[in-house]
């Protein structure tokens, strides 16, 4: 059975974006592979984070993916921080990397260049690569399931497997990347040309997982599309109404032609409406679950037996990974 790693950071409440993109793959395809799910909190505090802002995002996110449909039967969710063997290894790739690859990733340039220069950037921005590497060699993962933005990051992760394995020892597998045929890459509802994030300053841009029905509606609503009034997937010249038709696919597994031509002849109101009521009935199931579980005693429960059997596999692989670099000590027998 092959393996699946992915992870997401407690950095906020997950968009419609991180569920179409991320989430929904990963419910897909825990009925047939060996996956392990993790809430990357380490990465998080790459960023600066409120302590208790981020302790409620991480339990947050954890609820999130089990009312999304992980089954801690089939899957494995844990922590990143609770499993040490991921900045272990970590620091061992960091090593083995060069800067100048690093300071090549667009979302270390993104992020870099938002803030006043390099002064007011962490180091653990630029080398966060490297962690998100650990975070995936560690299990021998073959597939992992991401949105578009994570290619670089997956090819870098793929680029550091080869250099260690030819360096060292044929320890790692490499990864290949799965990204999602429809909704690899939801956009922003104000400015249909940025990607949708839970970071953005502008509320109405996203969609988050935990809006009421009711902004649901006034956002898709509020969306910014074009004045010709034409419901077709036009990514260049119509980057609005495209987006809203892949949203609205994902959603309910109509292609994006057959919405087309459903909506052939009828204005933007009709449209928008149904596509929030498509974005709505997905949601709706999944927030009364997270509510029942948020304040759940199971969650800690899950969560603990997530990172024993996590840590279980990453540090068999930790162990070969120093043994192949010559770290530690090999001990003589008595
Ligand atoms: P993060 O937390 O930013 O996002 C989590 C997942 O959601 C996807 N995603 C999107 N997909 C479609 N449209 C969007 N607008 C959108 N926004 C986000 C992301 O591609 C991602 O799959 N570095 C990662 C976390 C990470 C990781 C890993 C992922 C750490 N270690 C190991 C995979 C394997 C990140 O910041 O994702």
């Amino acid at each position: 059975m092959k393996t699946i790693f992915s992870g997401i950071q407690p950095s906020g409440t997950l968009t419609l974006g991180n569920y179409l993109g991320a989430l929904k793959q990963f419910v897909e395809l825990q009925e047939d592979h060996d996956c392990y799910f993790c809430i990357v909190d380490e990465h998080a505090i790459t960023v600066p984070q409120d302590r208790l802002e981020l302790r409620n995002n991480i339990k947050s996110l954890a609820a999130l993916y089990l009312a999304s449909g992980i089954d801690p039967e089939k899957s494995t969710l844990f922590i990143q921080s609770e499993v040490p063997a991921h900045t272990q290894l970590g620091w061992m790739l960091q090593s083995i990397s060069y800067i100048g690859e690093l300071e090549r990733m667009t979302q270390f340039k993104d992020k870099s260049s938002k803030s006043s220069g390099k002064e007011a950037v962490s180091a653990g921005l630029l080398t966060y690569p490297p962690l998100m590497a650990s975070d995936i060699l560690l299990y021998n993962t073959d597939i992992v399931p991401v949105g578009e933005d994570q290619k670089q990051h997956l090819e870098l992760t793929r680029n550091l497997a080869q250099r260690f394995n030819n360096k060292f020892n044929d320890i790692f597998t490499i990864p290949e990347v799965r990204i999602p045929k429809v909704g690899a890459r939801i956009m922003s509802l104000q400015e249909p040309t940025k990607k949708m994030s839970k970071s953005d300053e502008n509320q109405k841009g996203f969609i988050s997982m935990l809006d009421e029905p009711k902004k649901i509606e006034k956002k898709i609503k509020s969306a910014v599309t074009d004045s010709e009034g034409i419901v077709k997937y036009d990514k260049e010249n119509k980057p609005g109404i495209s987006n809203l038709l892949t949203i609205y696919s994902s959603c309910t597994g109509e292609s994006v032609q057959e919405l087309e031509a459903k909506y052939e002849g009828k204005g933007y109101g009709d449209f928008k409406q149904d596509t929030a009521n498509a974005v709505i009935q997905l949601l709706e199931p999944i927030q009364q679950k997270y509510h029942d579980l948020i304040n759940s005693a199971e969650l800690d429960d899950i969560l603990d037996e997530g990172a024993d059997k996590a840590a279980y596999t990453a540090n068999k692989t930790l162990r070969k990974a120093k043994k192949a670099m010559g770290l530690g000590r090999v001990k003589k027998k008595k």
